[in-house]
Order: structure tokens, then C-alpha cells, then sequence
């Protein structure tokens, strides 16, 4: 193996020449954003109609307001003002778990979301009422996020897979009287019943929740007379249309609760302006989404990624975006390579440890697929390791593509940190500098920033269109002083490009140095016959560190592979980088938004409880772990 898997200091990857005489965006817009400060952001606002034009593009009034006073509506910006050149083109494609498959023109979806609005209006949904949805990828979870918009009420997407607890919870802290759930759905090949549990919610909460069903499975769900069917609903406003709401572009669009991957999720809620034109600017300038193109987010819409990058930002540019219901390996690995082929996807855009999975499975799966469609490639979540980046721009982007490694979080709204593909150069496992416009740096836990490569906090230290409501209030009054400090460990090398390194939480101390335990994971993955790694401090084990390893397809976790796995990490960070324990396993414990849950693996190495496991896409792999575990 040539390639060097630290991260950030491989070769630099310049942007494919077929892909820079085409990109939305070209060389000199750094420049541009550094000349013209914050009044550059103005591109972004153009993107948008306004049904009023906002008077300046950043005000601190107490607290910041972008494009203060402009007045919008998101979904006329995402339909309407599509319909004179485009409404026979192709909104939204979907394909469903069971292959069943629906496509949506501009018109038809302008159509439904009127008949949603005005269905949902007649419920007694007004503005800034909040509405849940409890619905998998289905259409109608857009159709409603996108009537909740023309109405300018909130929506709040609770992800399918959730209990009645954590649902109960999200009703109960957002006052929503009005829910949207289905009466079931498929969950690998399974008939999940979705209404019994949206129900227990419902008991759980002092208010009454007016409940509109999705007849997703049509196969005699019983519904009781305080259920309302979706369909008969909608049946009674055919062809209506419903003015949208104009909305004070720092008035909400919607509220999220973040993964809560590291603690307790918490609410966020984002604005009407400042987070639409920041989504579909990134969208335009990171994700290169031409209205041509059909863009794929394959996350789940409940996640920050599917509201920014498969709803909003796709069809304010009047793309196709493609929704799909579903796992990646089911029926079978190559599901996601089908529906690229199948859609001629354009831009791709997926979790960084989806890539590390597809790695794990093998390049047969993209190798059986026509993938020459695909012009971009994506990728958020996680740290991604060199040699995962190179897997995914060889295998998936036939090295024609160029990749980028994108970092925000649920409350940035959208990307603050990536390289501008058709502009910057790539470093293999960094994500690449602050998108134009933005400003980042590595600072101790005073918020002062660190020596030049050194490791410290990101933070981010000017203020961005799509941040949340509550950091702008925050940020208000603050002038120059205020920085956003997160829990992100990272380096800054000299050229501004950001490696990861991971979270706070989960820095590994073997032989007295802190590590990321990203740096200490691409140590490993770059061992030969390794897929994928998670690596978690060990009290229990004398504070050393525990290793858990998925091998590629074919090959074996045994003592041979453990001895070289040790040499190289010790070759790589020095020879006190020793673990005290290799565990080979098939799989790591994941969220349902694709994140390591690092902490659980540290509970089973110490022997320790672990709780509930509801937040994990894979809860079987515990099982799987905790019968390992003892043999590394
Ligand atoms: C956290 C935010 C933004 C949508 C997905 C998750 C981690 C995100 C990257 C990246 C390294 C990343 C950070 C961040 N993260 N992207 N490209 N490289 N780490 O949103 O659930 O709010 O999580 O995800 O730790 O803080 P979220």
C-alpha cells in the first residue's frame, strides 16, 4: 500500500479539468468574498425571489439579522417561481423500499403542497404553529415540510425509526398540536406499525395532537374517528391553491433536535432567509447543483442533511432531487449504485461512513453499475480517512470527480468548512478551508487560537447566513469578540485547510499523548486488509485504548493481522501508541445518522451498562461485540 493515510498531508488533489470549465463557481470568488466582506453573502441572497428586498445584508440589532426586513416565502422560492420555465420538469423522484417508485413535476408538487396547505389550514394550522411529521422518506414527508412552509407554520421532523418516548418528548417540548405519521411502512422487508406507536405518543402528551395518516401500506391499519387519512384530507381541496405566507427572513422555518450522538439532543431552529439562501448558495457553490442536474442526498430527510441538501437547497435551485426509502444494502449492496444508474444521479452526496462501509463491502458493487453520470461527489458526517477519500473518488468517481469532504453541523444550517470544487485544490482526509466567506481557527478552551498545526477546538469566528436563532442572538452585540467554539478537535494546517481529528468527547490518552481518535483510526485503517475502525479510551483496561476492527471482505481478523495493525499504528504515532486491546468485529455500533456511537463501544470495553440502544441503526451488533470483546 503507496498511499500515506494521514490525514490532511497526502497529495494534493487537483480539481478534474473537465469538471473546472463547467462548475457553478470559479477561480477568484475567494477574492471576491475577501474584498467585498459581508456584503458578498448578497450572492447567496440572490439566489432567492423576495417578496420584499431585505434592506442590508447583516444587521446587529441586539441580536444579528441577515438580509434584515426582506421579506420571502421558502416553498414559493422552491415551486412556485419554478413553474413558468420548468414545471414539467422532474421535482422529486423517489424510489421506495419495496421498488415501488413515484415522480413528482414541479406542477404535480406545487399541486400537492397547495392541497397539503390548504388540508392543513382547514385543520387550523396557522403561522408559526409547530406541525411534526413522524413519517419515513416518503413523499408525502416533503409535501408536508413544504406545506408547512407556504403556510409559514414550523415543521419538526422526527426520524421514523424513533420510539414513542422520544417522539412524546418532541411533541411535548414543541407544543405541536398537529401531527403527520403513516400507518406503517417497510423496515428491511418488515411491515413496521407505525400508528400504534405514534399513538402511545399521542397518550403520553397533556395536549391533544390533531393526527393526519399516511396510508403508506394500505392494508387495513385500523383508523379511529380522531385519525384523519391523508388522502381523504387532501381529497376534499383538490386544484385549491393557498397564497403563500410571506415571512421576515429571520421569522422560523423550521425546528430540528440535533443526533444527540455525545448528549441530550437539544432544539435548534433556523430562519427563513438567512438559512435559505446560505443551503442553496452551498448548494450551488460547494455541491455544484445545476437545475439540469439530479441531485442525490441519500440520508434520511429527518436529519439536518436531508431538510438542507435533499429538500431545500436541490428545489430552491429547481433541481431533481432523489429521495429514497430504505437501507443501502437492501434488497441487496448495490442498491445505491442501481438508483445512480437508474437516475443518471448527477451529485452525490452521502455519510462519510457510508463511503467507509461501501469500502467494507467491496468495488464489485459500484464496479456492476453504469456510474458515468455522476459529476460531484459528496460527504459529511464523520472524519473521513485518506484512503476511504481515495476508495470513493476511484471506485465511485472513476477519478473524474472531484470530492468534497463537507463539515457543519445541524446548527451552521449548512457547510461552513469545504474546498469549492471547481477552486481549490483537495487534501486527501482534510476537509478542506472555510467556505468563502467564512473565517475558522483552532483555539484553546479560552477560545485563543492555538500555534499553527497544532490540534484545538474549531471555531468559527464569523457569523454565517444559515446559523441558528440562537446563535445569532448570541452573536448579536458582540461585534469582532464573538467566536462559535465547538467540540470538534481539529488542525489548521497552513494553508487554512481542516483536518478533523473528532469529537471532544472521544480524545484517546495512550502513553500520555491525546489523540483523535480520527488520527489513530486512519492509523489503522491504513493497515492492510482494513475496513473500517473505532477507537475508544479504556479505564477498565488500565487507560489504554481499545481497537475495534471490521476487516475487508475475504480477509481475517487473526493474531498475524492484530501484530500488523500494532506495528503500523506504533510506526505511525511512535512506539507508545499501543492498544490494549485489537477487537475484530463485522460491524461498529451506528446512529441512525451514521455516526460511531464511540461512547457505547467504550462502556462495553469497561464492562459498564450501556443503556438503550434505540438510537442505533444496527443494535444487533452489541450482542455481536460483547461476545468479542474479551478475545482482543
Ligand atoms: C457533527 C455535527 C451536518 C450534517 C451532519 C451531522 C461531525 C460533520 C464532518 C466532517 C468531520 C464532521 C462533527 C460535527 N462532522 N461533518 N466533514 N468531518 N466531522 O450534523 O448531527 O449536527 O453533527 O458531525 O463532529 O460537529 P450533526
Amino acid at each position: 500500500m503507496g498511499t500515506d493515510n494521514e490525514p490532511g498531508r497526502g497529495d494534493r488533489v487537483a480539481p478534474p479539468s473537465g469538471f473546472v470549465g463547467s462548475a457553478n463557481v470559479t477561480a477568484g470568488i475567494r477574492e471576491e468574498f475577501a474584498e467585498e466582506g459581508v456584503e458578498a453573502w448578497a450572492r447567496a441572497a440572490d439566489l432567492l425571489d423576495w417578496d420584499r428586498e431585505y434592506e442590508t445584508v447583516l444587521r446587529d440589532d441586539g441580536g444579528l439579522e441577515w438580509f434584515a426586513d426582506g421579506r420571502l416565502n421558502a416553498a414559493a422560492n422552491c415551486l412556485d417561481r419554478h413553474l413558468e420555465e420548468r414545471k414539467n420538469r422532474v421535482a422529486l423522484r423517489w424510489e421506495g423500499a419495496t421498488g415501488d417508485a413515484r415522480t413528482y413535476t414541479y406542477l404535480d408538487l406545487h399541486r400537492e403542497v397547495n392541497e397539503a396547505a390548504a388540508a392543513l389550514r382547514d385543520l387550523g394550522v396557522e403561522a408559526d404553529d409547530v406541525v411534526t411529521t413522524y413519517l419515513p422518506n416518503v413523499p408525502e414527508l416533503v409535501v408536508t415540510m413544504l406545506a408547512c412552509a407556504r403556510l409559514g407554520a414550523l415543521h419538526n421532523v422526527v426520524f421514523a425509526g424513533f420510539s414513542a418516548d422520544e417522539l412524546a418528548a418532541r411533541l411535548r417540548r414543541t407544543e405541536s398540536g398537529y401531527l403527520v405519521t403513516c400507518d406503517g411502512y417497510y423496515r428491511r422487508g418488515n411491515a413496521v406499525n407505525q400508528l400504534t406507536t405514534a399513538d402511545n405518543a399521542r397518550m403520553a402528551v397533556d395536549h391533544a395532537v390533531e393526527t393526519v395518516v399516511v396510508g403508506r401500506l394500505d392494508d387495513g391499519v385500523y383508523l379511529s374517528d380522531d385519525h384523519r387519512r391523508y388522502e381523504d384530507l387532501l381529497d376534499g381541496h383538490r386544484g385549491e391553491t393557498v397564497a403563500p405566507v410571506a415571512r421576515d427572513a429571520t421569522d422560523p422555518l423550521f425546528v430540528i433536535y440535533t443526533s444527540g450522538t455525545t448528549g441530550e439532543p437539544s432544539r435548534v431552529t433556523h430562519t427563513t432567509g438567512g438559512y435559505l439562501a446560505h443551503v442553496a448558495w452551498t448548494g450551488h457553490s460547494v455541491l455544484d447543483i445545476k437545475p439540469t442536474d439530479t441531485h442525490w442526498c441519500a440520508a434520511d430527510a429527518a436529519w439536518i442533511t436531508g431538510h438542507s441538501y435533499m429538500v431545500y437547497a436541490p428545489l430552491a435551485l429547481g433541481a431533481t432531487t432523489l429521495l429514497y426509502e430504505g437501507a443501502p444494502d437492501q434488497p441487496a449492496k448495490d442498491r445505491l449504485w442501481g438508483l445512480v444508474e437508474r437516475h443518471r444521479v448527477d451529485t452525490f452526496y452521502t455519510a462519510s461512513t457510508a463511503v467507509r462501509a461501501f469500502m467494507k463491502w467491496g468495488e464489485e458493487y459500484p464496479a456492476s453499475h453504469d456510474l458515468s453520470s455522476l459529476r460531484l461527489l459528496g460527504m459529511v458526517g464523520e472524519p473521513i480517512d485518506p484512503r476511504a477519500w481515495n476508495w470513493y473518488r476511484d471506485h465511485v468517481g472513476r477519478r473524474e470527480c472531484p470530492v468534497v469532504d463537507t463539515w457543519w453541523q445541524t446548527e451552521t444550517g449548512g457547510v461552513l468548512v469545504s474546498t469549492v470544487p471547481g477552486v481549490d485544490d483537495m487534501k486527501p482526509g482534510s476537509a478542506g478551508p472555510a467556505v468563502p466567506g467564512v473565517d475558522v481557527a483552532a483555539v484553546d478552551r479560552e477560545g485563543d487560537p492555538v500555534a499553527e498545526g497544532d490540534p484545538g477546538h474549531l471555531a468559527v469566528t464569523t457569523p454565517w447566513p444559515g446559523m441558528s436563532r440562537s446563535l445569532a442572538r448570541e452573536a448579536g452585540g458582540a461585534g469582532d469578540d464573538w467566536l462559535y467554539v465547538t467540540s470538534d478537535r481539529a488542525v489548521v494546517d497552513g494553508d487554512g485547510y481542516v483536518t478533523f481529528l473528532g469529537r471532544e468527547d472521544d480524545t484517546v490518552t495512550v502513553g500520555n499523548t491525546a489523540f483523535g481518535p480520527a488520527t489513530l483510526e486512519s492509523a489503522v485503517i491504513e493497515t492492510d486488509g482494513v475496513a473500517e475502525a473505532a477507537v475508544v479510551e479504556s479505564s477498565e483496561r488500565g487507560g489504554t485504548a481499545v481497537a475495534y476492527v471490521c476487516t475487508e471482505r475475504g480477509r481475517s481478523g487473526d493474531a498475524a493481522m492484530r501484530e500488523r495493525i500494532a506495528d503500523h499504528v506504533a510506526e505511525r504515532l511512535g512506539p507508545t501508541a499501543r492498544f490494549g486491546a485489537i477487537v475484530f468485529t463485522p460491524d461498529l455500533p451506528k446512529t441512525h445518522s451514521g455516526k460511531i456511537m464511540r461512547r457505547l463501544l467504550g462502556a462495553i470495553a469497561d464492562g459498564e451498562e450501556y443503556g438503550d440502544t434505540s438510537a442505533l441503526r444496527n443494535p444487533e451488533t452489541v450482542g455481536e461485540i460483547e461476545t468479542v470483546v474479551d478475545d482482543g
